[in-house]
């Protein structure tokens, strides 16, 4: 089913090493187009870290990373998302400050192309530009929670939790990315704003077509309902991959989780 799919992003034979602590050992992942991978592991065992790598904010220390075909190692951060990676945070990096709008339009500043020349000779333009990426982010919102649109000038921090993620996603979605990475994106909801959360991701996936997904989630109930396929890692190595049943019954996986007895 994968082969007559496009291969968007592989890595091999990644390494993360922070001084002698080994996060990433020998990862070889490739993602294709339109697909949702769930990637599980305990606490610590280098899932946060895979991300980061890809995006840049580490340099791995060893093996290598493409995407679209394109090396990305050494690449730096604003540049790889600029080529199609977004991705969300374990703990929101929404400023709570600023109104919903502002958010998003923080995700659309790669697709910016009236510069500082147009903010003071050219005004139509960049005027223009804000019109076309406000639009955008009422279409974005409108996907997951239209009653967010009303509240397109308040800042993000009156938010339930559950909006305050979903105005993360839609940052995320808002550059038109091709793949998007998200690191527990059910942190810290109530089983309900959960439930809701798997609905967002489904309408993530149906909004944008070809995008894929990879996601980092603690909720096992996420990962069989959202993703195709499952890889687990731990102390940064692959222990299994296949299903979410193959996966979540494989002997090392529980071991990993729930320890040797059982
Ligand atoms: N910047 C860093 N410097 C040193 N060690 C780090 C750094 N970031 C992560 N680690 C270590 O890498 C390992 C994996 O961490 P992480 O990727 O956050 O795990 P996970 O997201 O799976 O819980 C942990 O042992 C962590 O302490
Ligand atoms: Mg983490």
């Amino acid at each position: 089913m994968q082969n007559n799919k496009k291969r968007i992003f592989s890595c091999k034979n990644l390494e993360m090493n922070f001084g002698g602590l080994y996060a990433l050992v020998d990862i070889n992942i490739d993602i294709f187009e339109n697909e949702a991978v769930g990637l599980i592991g305990p606490n610590g065992s280098g899932k946060t870290t895979f991300f980061n790598v890809i995006t840049g904010i580490y340099k791995a220390t060893g093996g290598n990373l493409y995407f679209m075909d394109e090396g990305l190692l050494g690449k730096e951060t604003y540049d790889i998302a600029k080529r199609g990676i977004s991705r969300t945070y374990q703990s929101s990096r929404l400023c709570l400050k600023l109104t919903i709008l502002d958010n998003i339009l923080i995700g659309m500043y790669n697709n910016q192309t009236a510069g500082y020349f147009d903010a003071l000779f050219n005004r139509k333009k960049l005027i223009a530009e804000v019109k076309t990426f406000k639009e955008r982010a009422i279409e974005l919102l409108n996907v997951f929670n239209p009653d967010l649109i009303d509240k397109l000038f308040n800042p993000v921090g009156e938010l339930p939790q559950i909006d305050r993620r979903r105005v993360e996603i839609c940052r995320a979605m808002a550059g038109e990315p091709k793949m998007i990475l998200l690191d527990e994106p059910s942190a810290g909801m109530t089983p309900d704003e959960t439930t809701e959360m798997m609905d967002d991701i489904k309408k993530v996936r149906s909004s944008m077509k070809n995008v894929s997904i990879i996601i980092v989630e603690h909720n096992m109930n996420v990962i069989s309902s959202v993703s195709e396929r499952v890889i687990a890692i731990n102390f940064g190595k692959e222990i299994a991959r296949g299903t979410y049943e193959e996966v979540s019954n494989h002997p090392d996986v529980r071991e990993a989780y729930l320890g040797k007895e059982v």
